[in-house]
């Protein structure tokens, strides 16, 4: 474990096929992301996978339309700072519909969607999987998209239950698809970011009432929407 300035805390994943483990036993990581720390496992993903998931998404290139889950089928919305919305953002969101082999991309993202959710399952000791419970929640795959360009998303929280623990997979790599942004939080000792340290395959812990926000990535770039920026698949409970 290496505890960087700032509260956060660094360990590194153990490599192998199979669940996501790290040398601090799950229920400890539990444990540390329940006292307000946040948390980077580096290395959870390879990182060859989760670029070819990247691409086959941008390849798929479906028309924006709202997210809608309660709707059949993949979807993506890019929001620019539209107007009356409660939090101001810039970036592309994409919902995956992972439970319809026929879905034109969300078969190809599932693996690491299935993978991210083992190790959350793991971490909060619930059961939830994509497809919905009788009260109709389950955890909804999604990607962000934060473009190069300021693509950001600003401060906010959620409750703590039922999600307990958020976990952010990172899908591009630092220095390479993009410089600078990161995900901040408001934790207990103070603010905690997650610059430099947050790269692609890494999975970032949090306790979901912190406040948290995403920092404008590479602001002084042009913006663009093919790719370079960054992007995090999360797998909400909704
Ligand atoms: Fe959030």
């Amino acid at each position: 474990m290496v505890e960087a300035t700032g509260g956060l805390v660094v360990v590194d994943a153990r490599r192998g096929p199979g669940a996501i483990t790290t040398d601090i036993p799950t229920r400890e990581l539990a444990g540390l992301v329940g006292e307000g720390r946040i948390v980077v496992v580096k290395g959870a993903f390879e990182p060859a996978g989760l670029r070819r998931m990247r691409s086959a998404i941008l390849a798929w290139n479906a028309p924006s339309r709202e997210n809608d889950t309660s709707a059949a089928g993949s979807t993506r919305q890019r929001s620019e700072d539209p107007p009356g919305t409660p939090i101001r953002h810039v970036f592309e969101s994409f919902l995956f519909d992972v439970n319809d082999a026929a879905d034109p991309i969300g078969p190809t993202v599932r693996p690491a969607f299935d993978r991210l959710a083992e190790f959350w399952r793991a971490l909060t000791g619930h059961a939830f999987g994509f497809a919905p419970d009788a009260e109709g929640r389950a955890l909804r795959p999604r990607a962000l998209y934060y473009p190069a360009g300021g693509g950001y998303f600003d401060w906010h929280e959620h409750p703590l239950e039922p999600h307990r623990i958020g976990a952010i997979l990172g899908v591009s790599e630092l220095g390479v698809d993009f410089g600078t942004g990161a995900t901040e939080f408001k934790a207990p000792n103070g603010l905690v970011s997650t610059e430099g340290a947050h790269d692609l395959g890494d999975v970032c812990l949090f306790r979901y009432d912190l406040a948290h926000r995403v920092t404008a990535v590479d602001a002084n770039a042009p913006r663009r929407w093919d790719g370079p920026g960054r992007w995090t698949f999360i797998i909400p409970l909704q």
